[in-house]
């Protein structure tokens, strides 16, 4: 029953993300953002995913307004504020956080009245931002074949079966199964050509494929929830509604993946990447629908996966300089001491010679 349950939320998002992007016509006006790039630096070992974001404080985000989707007028932005999203990698994963100002929304188990994240990467050259790739073809013709080039990667967190604090995303069971379905917390892996053209990795119009994974992982949290002990289920809400505060979903994905049917991103280290970021928010405890999503840019964001080089030079050239300031310190020790030595020798020549069987 839970799962059947379940199964219904995830078609019923799906459904209404879908007809948010039916309404895309032509391309709105888009003020372009020329500074805006999303900066994934080398640090590892810094970040644990559990939806906290203290571990975040020293890593430099970009600030978005967070227009409608559909129509990006600055008079109908989120009420709430600006979109800052952090990212870094650690040279086999890459870490995103998004934070975004909101008062306390939570229902459990829906998903339209609780916030919800997606995170948009093009894969294929011709996939544009607007209309989700940009294929073509209509939902009975787009297919590997027909709409190839034109991919996009997408990871779909919508929270209202997931446990602030807890981790969701690829779980054995999904992949077991062979697909980017997450079961349990509804971060979902996905690939899409157009709005029409949007699956599950793995399942698509020629058939399904059982070689895919889910390859995220993530976590969300809001600051007027109490860090304790670890939430469950059953403390549903987790906390009083309406509290102000902002809400933080941080994410995790191998940068590269096993994927063979194109339809995950591939970062490599040094180069850029296109990233679009979108937010769905229960305004005026109003749940939202398909046509009330904002992005954090009307177009593609440039998300540039660092070298190490500059890091791990600033790292090892300091520690080349603490070796050699040491070694320093040693040979002045062992100069001294030296010193010493000669001196106590010449000291104890003085001494006259005891022969020792005369003793
Ligand atoms: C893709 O669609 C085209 C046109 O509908 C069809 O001819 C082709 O066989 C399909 N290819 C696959 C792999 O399903
Ligand atoms: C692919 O998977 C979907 C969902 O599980 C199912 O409805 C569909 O029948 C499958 N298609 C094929 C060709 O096996």
């Amino acid at each position: 029953m839970l799962r059947l349950l379940l199964g219904i939320s995830v078609i019923c998002s799906a459904l209404l993300w879908a007809e948010a992007h039916n309404e895309h016509g032509e391309p709105a006006h888009c003020e372009s953002l020329p500074d805006a790039t999303i900066q994934a630096d080398y640090m590892p070992g810094s970040i644990t995913l559990d939806g906290h974001p203290e571990d975040w404080s020293n890593v430099d985000g970009f600030s978005f307004s967070l227009l409608p989707a559909l129509d990006p007028d600055e008079e109908n932005q989120y009420p709430g504020g600006r979109i800052t999203v952090k990212a870094l990698h650690d040279g086999s994963d890459v870490f995103f956080l998004l934070q975004v100002n909101g008062k306390y929304a939570y229902v459990n188990g829906d998903h339209s009245r609780c916030p919800s994240v997606a995170l948009m990467f093009q894969v294929g050259e011709h996939a544009t931002y607007h209309n989700m790739g940009a294929c073509k073809e209509s939902v009975k013709t787009c297919n590997k074949t027909t709409c190839r080039g034109h991919e996009v990667d997408i990871m779909h967190f919508a929270i209202g079966t997931a446990v602030p604090g807890r981790l969701y995303g690829g779980n054995t069971i999904d992949n077991t199964d062979g697909n980017g379905g997450d079961r349990f917390g509804h971060l979902v892996d996905l690939y899409s050509w157009n709005p029409h053209c949007r699956y599950l990795d793995g399942k698509g119009p020629s058939g399904n494929d059982s070689s895919a994974q889910n390859d995220w992982k993530g976590a969300w949290w809001h600051d007027s929830l109490n860090i304790h002990s670890g939430f469950v289920e059953e403390d549903s809400p987790y906390a009083s509604a309406d509290q102000n505060g902002a809400y933080y979903f941080e994410f995790s994905r191998p940068l590269r993946t096993m994927d063979h049917l194109q339809q995950d991103v591939q970062f490599v280290i040094g180069q850029s990447s296109k990233m679009a970021v979108a937010f769905w928010y229960p305004v005026d405890n109003r749940p939202w629908s398909g046509s009330q999503h904002y992005s954090a840019h009307c177009d593609w964001i440039p998300l540039d996966i660092s070298l190490g080089s500059t890091n791990v030079h600033r790292g090892s050239s300091s520690s080349w300089d603490a070796a050699n300031a040491f070694s320093l310190l040693l040979s002045v020790v062992a100069f001294c001491m030296s010193v010493f030595v000669g001196y106590w020798v010449r000291k104890s020549k003085s001494v006259p010679f005891t022969p020792i069987d005369h003793l």
